[in-house]
């Protein structure tokens, strides 16, 4: 089989503007969006397409940008360029141009502003690029309302002729329902032979790149590719980013569906892009899902649920408003309702947390259960272990953190102040109430508490006096 070479690619994501009418303070293509940036998508997008470089152009807050793009896309790398000052779409590519000299072949341009673009719609804009002589295709979209974007005209042969914006249209052409997606493939060497000719002598007094269209027509030729508006539209309130949100979160929600996850209401349903889940497993409402969360087989994830970068084992119960950070919940393990696992809570297979119960760096063996209110930090607690209601693990002196271990087998009775460090050997019995300041042999009983004292008669002999002193006062 032979296999066509194809055309090195490279792209541009334009994220140097501001985003005014998201009357925030936050730059526009920071907001978040399922746990990332908004312009983490379409780079990442990009970088899916095989593109290489990837440049983004950043311009407003260009460090705060530039910084979250970075980690939002790590370990894979792209390369910044600055547009100092927001002159338009146009002026936005050419601030890439140092950062791809050198480069032949065709250049995607994104916005930074469209979350929900798919690899499948970059390379269909490719490929009408590919199958066609010219030098330019941009994706299109019909819109019922196209109200903001700019209008697809055509020529009278069919081929687009120019894109004209919202704020430069004539009635008859703000009538048209086709709309310029913002989505472009170009050749470079067109590409920046041609941006040198764009001038700014429209509404906005910007540079377009929009341009571009008629440039190419004009001369090498372009095409449009039709793309679904859901996907490329772009985010520009509060109200197209919450509208951005819930159609990303249906789409991977709709991908868990279709591998044997039951959600319950996908519509009370968040979660991240990189989130796993198994079949068999059962997500109530209102659950969040977020970062590199991995959920098993045959597991239920109860209401109200917030798990992060958490991994739940096959068969286990999350049980509602558990709210768990890079923990480990081992197979057939039982947490919650109501639990709390901080980072480094590991618990081994058949564990069970109960309400209000606390666990920080600790692990938890087989079968050991602390049911209610409870802290457990710092500890290592082995198999089977009972740990009795109120326990607290008292890991820090002010200025150090202390472990805890306690053996196989051990029962430690309610309200136990275990001070670390501490070691309960295996088999032993903690007291209930007991204060604990030392290490406790495997097998013994450690009592930590002070002797009760039983008063008989004690409170009939009070009775009796109080109602003595009444009697006096009466006389
Ligand atoms: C643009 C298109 C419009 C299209 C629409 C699709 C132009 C002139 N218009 O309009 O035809 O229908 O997208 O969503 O291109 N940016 C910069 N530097 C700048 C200006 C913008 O980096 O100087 C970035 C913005 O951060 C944003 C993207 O370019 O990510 C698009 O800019 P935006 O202002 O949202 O363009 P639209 O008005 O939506
Ligand atoms: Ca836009």
């Amino acid at each position: 089989m032979v296999t066509a070479r194809r055309t090195p690619l490279a792209a541009i994501v334009l994220a140097a503007g501001q985003g005014t009418r998201m009357k925030t303070r936050r730059p526009k293509v920071l907001h978040e969006v399922c746990g990332r940036p908004l312009v983490y998508y379409p780079v990442r997008r990009a970088l899916d397409a095989g593109a290489g470089p990837v440049v983004v152009v950043v311009g407003h807050e260009a460090e705060q940008v530039e910084a979250a793009v970075a980690a939002a896309v790590a370990p894979a790398r792209v390369e910044f360029a600055v547009q100092g000052k927001q002159l338009g779409t146009a002026h936005a590519v050419l601030a890439a141009r140092k950062a791809l000299a050198g480069f032949e072949g065709d250049v995607l341009i994104l916005s930074g502003d469209t979350p929900l673009i798919t690899r499948e719609t970059l390379e269909a804009v490719r490929a009408a690029k590919a199958g066609s002589k010219a030098a330019l295709a941009f994706a299109t979209m019909h819109l019922e309302n196209p109200t903001g974007y700019g209008r697809v005209v055509h020529a009278p042969h069919g081929g687009p002729a120019l894109v004209v914006e919202e704020k430069d249209a004539a009635a008859e052409e703000r009538a048209i329902h086709e709309v310029n997606a913002g989505l472009y493939c170009a050749d470079a060497a067109f590409l920046w032979e041609t941006l040198g000719r764009v001038d700014a002598k429209n509404a906005k007094r910007e540079f377009y790149l929009t341009d571009l269209v008629a440039l190419a027509a004009e001369g090498p030729g372009a095409v449009t590719a039709h793309v679904s508006s859901v996907e490329a539209s772009g985010v520009n309130d509060q109200e197209e980013l919450s509208l951005a949100v819930r159609a990303l979160t249906r789409r991977f929600a709709t991908a868990h569906l279709k591998a044997g996850v039951t959600i319950e209401d996908p519509e009370r349903f968040d979660c991240d892009e990189e989130v796993a889940i198994g079949a068999d497993t059962v997500v109530e409402p209102g659950v969040r899902l977020r970062g590199r969360t991995r959920i098993g087989e045959g597991c239920r994830v109860g209401q109200g649920a917030i798990l992060t970068d958490t991994v739940v084992e096959d068969g286990a119960a999350v049980k509602p408003y558990t709210v768990a950070e890079e923990a480990r919940i081992g197979p057939g393990a039982q947490v919650g309702p109501f639990a709390r696992l901080r980072p480094g809570a590991d618990l081994g297979p058949q564990v069970k947390i109960g309400n209000f119960v606390e666990v920080k760096k600790s692990r938890l063996g087989k079968g050991s259960k602390a049911n209610h209110l409870t802290y457990l930090g710092d500890a290592t607690i082995g198999e089977g272990v009972n740990v009795g209601c109120g326990t607290v693990t008292c890991n820090y002196d002010g200025e150090r953190k202390h472990p805890t271990v306690i053996g196989d087998g051990v029962f430690v009775g309610s309200d136990a102040i275990l001070v670390a460090p501490i070691t309960i050997g295996e088999g032993a019995y903690v007291a209930a109430g007991s204060t604990l300041t030392a290490d406790v042999p495997p097998g013994a009983l450690a009592l930590g508490r002070a002797h009760q004292v039983n008063k008989e008669g004690w409170a009939e002999r009070l009775h009796r006096a109080r109602k003595a002193r009444a009697g006096k006062r009466r006389k």
